[in-house]
């Protein structure tokens, strides 16, 4: 079996996103598995009806991986990455996860417009317009109120705005140096303060689950922003919500989060590049052995139904 990842950084980096390609690397070899590292500039993406078992990398054709395992955000390396994404697809590369739900998982307002349309649980949500109709964001949120970029990641782009004159303020900021700019206005969800879980969903299985706390009283969550993270023992109800939301989303390595609330839980986000580093600290789990295990699954699935239709073709 042979995987390709794709990750743009240097794999050597002190950074949680390289670490976790070092243990793919290390587990895959462990496993007598094929583990190729790629950069998306390496690929040239040539679109035509001849070689459709090829892509070219470095410019020499490469023949076709089993997998491919893109770890590269495309907020951060932009439209080329999802455009290589999309090619290995159309050549039948199977790939954890697709673009489609790179795409969809990338923009805050989409997730929670599919989630709310499949009746899953989320916190009432606005896209903003300027200049901002505040007794309108008033009578549907109220404060405080979250506001939010629409593409951010690691908690960065995330505000708790407590009052109706702060936000006033904060609009007007925002309307006068940057009206362009996409922000989602969320209910907040106060029994959640500081704490939220994320649960580690791989092809319809939760594998983990981490309760992430807040450093200092922050409200924020992250892992990423120095929050604390502990195992945390899921009820059969948020699984069943981690279960559904990367299954509407069509998401196999899927980063769940959930906010507690006074009657249960309701869902933050979706991650389609979840880290991992924390989780393995928390959890006794091993996450690259998990995704490997499912794609070799997956071959042999698809081996064997290979098999069963040349059997039926050789029958007819
Ligand atoms: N509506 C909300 N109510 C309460 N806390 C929230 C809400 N939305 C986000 N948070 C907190 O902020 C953190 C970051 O928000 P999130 O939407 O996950 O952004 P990011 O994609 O940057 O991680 C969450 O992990 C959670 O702790
Ligand atoms: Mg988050």
């Amino acid at each position: 079996m042979e995987v390709w990842i794709l990750f743009y950084e240097d794999i050597d980096s002190s950074t949680n996103e390289a670490f976790e390609i070092r243990r793919f690397l290390a587990e895959g070899k462990e496993m007598g598995i094929t583990v190729k590292v790629f950069s998306p500039e390496q690929f040239d993406l040539l679109v035509t009806d001849k070689d459709r078992d090829m892509i070219l990398i470095d410019g020499e054709a490469q023949s076709l991986p089993d997998f491919l395992l893109p770890r590269t955000p495309p907020i951060e390396t932009g439209y080329f990455s999802l455009a290589v994404i999309r090619q290995l697809e159309r050549l039948g590369v199977e790939t954890y996860n697709g673009s489609v739900c790179i795409e969809a998982v990338s923009d805050k307002m989409h997730t929670h417009q599919i989630l709310c349309e499949q009746g899953l649980p989320t916190p009432t949500t606005m896209l903003a317009k300027f200049p901002v109709d505040i007794a309108l964001v008033e009578k549907h949120i109220g404060f405080p109120v979250v506001v939010k970029t629409l593409l951010g990641v690691n908690g960065t782009g995330v505000f708790l705005v407590e009052t109706e004159d702060a936000f006033n303020d904060l609009m007007n900021l925002v309307g006068e140096t940057n009206p362009d700019i996409q922000l989602i206005f969320q209910k907040y969800v106060a029994a959640s303060r500081g704490r939220d879980l994320r649960v580690f969903v791989v092809d319809g299985n939760v594998i983990a689950c981490m309760e992430r706390r807040a450093k200092d009283g922050g409200f924020k969550a992250n892992y990423s922003q120095g929050g604390s993270i502990l195992e945390f023992d899921l009820n059969e109800e948020a699984k069943q919500i981690a279960l559904k939301t990367a299954d509407v989303l069509d998401i196999r390595v899927a980063g769940i989060d959930l906010l507690f609330t006074d009657k249960g839980f309701t869902i933050c986000e979706a991650n389609t590049f979840p880290g991992f580093k924390g989780l393995e600290q928390a959890c006794d789990v091993n996450i690259p052995r998990t995704i490997f295990n499912s794609m070799k699954d997956r071959l042999t699935e698809r081996q064997s139904d290979k098999k069963l239709s040349s059997v039926n073709i050789i029958n007819k």
